[in-house]
């Protein structure tokens, strides 16, 4: 039995890494992205709840600022969460992948399954992260939520100048793209791997373990998991929330 009088979580149980320090620069001037409300409630709080919903989740990582870590503890006292899930709060780094890493770095043995979920994407509904989880304990060493694209993607020669005109340089296939989202899933001996081995910028953790060419695979994503970024975003989130709150008093 664990500290808390639970049964102690198995190994198949997954730990979340929530990386939760970025300043949220395009949303526009105010607190850190991940402390900005939605509903009433810190962006932060949806997330870790949206993990924590998981029954198969005995732990959430929050990776805070590196000066609101004291902030985030008193955060995630002070609102109801899932007693079955331990929570741990750590300081971030100076970008994503460092603050990954560190997350990464404070979990305790245990737990073969590991998610990777970004605290700017609030909404996604359980049945992902469950989907996640189960293709991990599959054999898959990464997952990757995903949705096929609705506008045709062009790669251009970026220009030096903003707004100056940029040339189209390829147009690969639509059919055969898709637009990853979060929570991504991995085997956890695999993840730290990449995140040791890996060097360079990448935006997503699944492309360092396709650096080390092992398999990652996708499951359906949700238009709901969508990445809180642009001041649009949060009108779009207030409004999933509300249709929520209606339909299932949520
Ligand atoms: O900037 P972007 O939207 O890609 O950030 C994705 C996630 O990474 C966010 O949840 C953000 O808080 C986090 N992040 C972080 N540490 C950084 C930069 C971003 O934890 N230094």
């Amino acid at each position: 039995m664990s500290s808390k009088g639970r049964p102690a979580p198995s190994a198949a149980h997954a730990a979340v890494v929530i990386p939760a320090a970025g300043r949220g620069v395009r949303l526009g001037p105010g607190a850190p992205k991940a402390l900005r409300t939605l509903g009433g409630t810190p962006m932060l709080i949806h997330a870790v709840r949206a993990m924590a919903a998981s029954r198969h989740v005995a732990l959430v990582v929050v990776v805070a600022p590196s000066d609101g870590v004291a902030e985030v503890r008193s955060l995630l006292d002070s609102h109801a969460l899932p007693e079955r899930t331990d929570f741990l709060v750590v300081p971030g780094g100076e970008t994503r992948q460092e603050s990954v890493r560190l997350g990464l770095e404070a979990l305790p043995a245990g737990h073969e399954v590991v998610l990777v979920h970004d605290a700017a994407r609030p909404l996604v509904p359980v049945d992902t992260v469950d989907a996640v989880i189960e293709t991990v304990r599959d054999g898959a060493p990464a997952v990757v939520p995903a949705l096929p694209l609705a506008d045709t993607v062009k790669e251009v020669e970026p220009a030096a100048v903003d707004g100056e005109p940029e040339p189209v340089v390829a147009t690969p296939a639509r059919a055969r793209l898709r637009a990853v989202q979060t929570p991504q899933g991995f085997d956890r001996t695999a993840l730290l791997r990449a995140h040791k081995e890996v060097d360079g910028e990448v935006t997503d953790d699944a492309s360092m373990v396709e650096r080390l060419g092992l398999r990652v695979v996708t499951v359906p994503g949700h238009e709901e998991a969508f990445k809180v970024t642009r001041p649009l975003d949060l009108v779009l989130a207030e409004a999933v929330l509300a249709r929520r709150r209606r339909n299932d008093g949520f």
